[in-house]
Formats: C-alpha cells, sequence, structure tokens
C-alpha cells in the first residue's frame, strides 16, 4: 500500500547544534505518537550521522538533500550516495528546482544520482514542478511530463517502485503562496495518470506522490484530504517542531 510521507527539507539552514536540537525536539514530540504517516527530515550533509544517531531512525527517516552523480573518486566536495547510507540516511532528495536552477542538475546528471541512489538502498525523493512562466502559458502538464519522462521514467519498473514522488510548482516554493488544493490535486492525479501509462495501474496507485511548495499548519489538513496528495515536503514549516508536528497530525 501506497505510505502517507510528511518530509522535511531544512534546506541550507540550521548550524550542527541547532539541528540537532530540532531533530531531539521534534524525536521527543514523536515519542508516545503514532503519527498516520510516515515522517522525514532532510538536513544538511554535516547533520546526517549526527541526527541518525541522536533520534529514533525508526520513528523518523533521515534524507540528504542531495547526492553526487559519481560513485567514488577524485570530485572534491562531492557527497557519495553510499557515504549518504552509511550515516544511517535512508532517504535522498534529488532533483529539487533549486538544485536544477541554480546547481545546473540536468536530466542526465539526475539519472545518474537516481541510480547510484537505488544502487546503495537509499529512497529518491524525486522532485518535479514547473515555473511561473510556465503555470502561466498553461503548459505545466507537458513540462512535469517531460521532467519525469527524461528521468524516472527510464526505470524498470522494480526500480520506480523503489521512489517517492514530490510535485513542487517553483511559484509556491517558499513564497507563501501555495498552489490550490485543485491545482496540487490536479496535478497529482495527472502525475498519477502518467505512471498507470507507463508502468501500469498497479504500480500508479502504490506511488506516494507529495505535494510541496508553501505547505504549512493551516493548509496541509486540505491538501491531505485529496485522493491523490499522499503527503508534503515541507521547507520552511519543518524549521520550528510545532508547525511541523501541526503538518504530521493533519493526516
Ligand atoms: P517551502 O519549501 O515549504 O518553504 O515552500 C518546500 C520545498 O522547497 O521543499
Amino acid at each position: 500500500m501506497k505510505k502517507n510521507i510528511v518530509a522535511g527539507n531544512w534546506k541550507m539552514n540550521k548550524t550542527l547544534p541547532e539541528g540537532l536540537a530540532l531533530a531531539i525536539e521534534l524525536n521527543a514530540a514523536l515519542a508516545g505518537a503514532q503519527p498516520n504517516c510516515d515522517v522525514v527530515i532532510g538536513t544538511p550533509f554535516i547533520h546526517l550521522a549526527s541526527v541518525a544517531e541522536a533520534i529514533d531512525t525508526n520513528k523518523i527517516g533521515v534524507a540528504a538533500q542531495n547526492c553526487a552523480d559519481k560513485e567514488s573518486g577524485a570530485y572534491t566536495g562531492e557527497i557519495s550516495a553510499s557515504m549518504i547510507k552509511s550515516t544511517g540516511a535512508e532517504y535522498v532528495i534529488l532533483g529539487h528546482s533549486e538544485r536544477r536552477e541554480y546547481y545546473g542538475e540536468t536530466s542526465e546528471k539526475l539519472n545518474s544520482k537516481v541510480a547510484l541512489a537505488l544502487a546503495n538502498g537509499l529512497t529518491p525523493i524525486y522532485c518535479c514542478g514547473e515555473a511561473l512562466e510556465v503555470r502561466n502559458a498553461n503548459e505545466q502538464n507537458t513540462y512535469v511530463k517531460n521532467q519525469l519522462e527524461e528521468t524516472v521514467f527510464n526505470l524498470s519498473a522494480d526500480d520506480f517502485k523503489k521512489i517517492v514522488i514530490a510535485y513542487e510548482p517553483i511559484w509556491a516554493i517558499g513564497t507563501g503562496i501555495t498552489a490550490s488544493t485543485e491545482q496540487a490535486q490536479e496535478m497529482l492525479a495527472f502525475i498519477r495518470g502518467l505512471i498507470a501509462t507507463q508502468f501500469g495501474h498497479e504500480i500508479a496507485d502504490e506511488t506516494s506522490i507529495l505535494y510541496g511548495g508553501s505547505c504549512n499548519a493551516k493548509n496541509a489538513a486540505e491538501l491531505f484530504s485529496q485522493p491523490d496528495i499522499d503527503g508534503g515536503l515541507i521547507g520552511g514549516a519543518s524549521l520550528n517542531v510545532a508547525d511541523f508536528k501541526a503538518i504530521i497530525d493533519a493526516f
């Protein structure tokens, strides 16, 4: 059965002591709780090992926010999927629009990253989503379809089953403008339809598809009530335990 997932994306925020304190506070807040969703936190690389050590990873999964497109070797400054796995992290956010836009992540690079993540037993949370100009031209469906066809739709069905998709319209990220519930549901249903065409209905129904972009404690319950919205990828509101917990409790 597909899982509901609330995944935090801390982005480039929090020093190591601050991040550790945030993770420990979230762990305590979830201690006696039985959330109706899987909970994941996407921390900066340098936090991964300490955070995984400090929390109950059966309750809160740990995610990196990127991985290298190479396996190992002379790639100064890069962090490989196997290194991430060795920290105790189990997920990796890949293809976030900020990485595509500011760090030149092409579909080709993302294909290598997804393959290496899977080969090392990490679950990719694969992001897609259009810019405002694309939405204004009403070309968002074709745009997202191309993003998926150039990347994760090349996977085998067995590998595709291991990934999570996150749709994040760029115009909604960090802007306070959330896609309307209808816009989010419509796009996620469209994506599920594409998956069904590519891999069959059974796999489409089992795939967790998340919405991301200014999802917060106020709008989460309505978004998560939609049939095709299986959770959220949460930026700003994951930096504060009360807000993040309220989003988890929206399920
Ligand atoms: P936001 O970011 O919740 O701050 O809009 C979401 C994301 O980029 O993952």
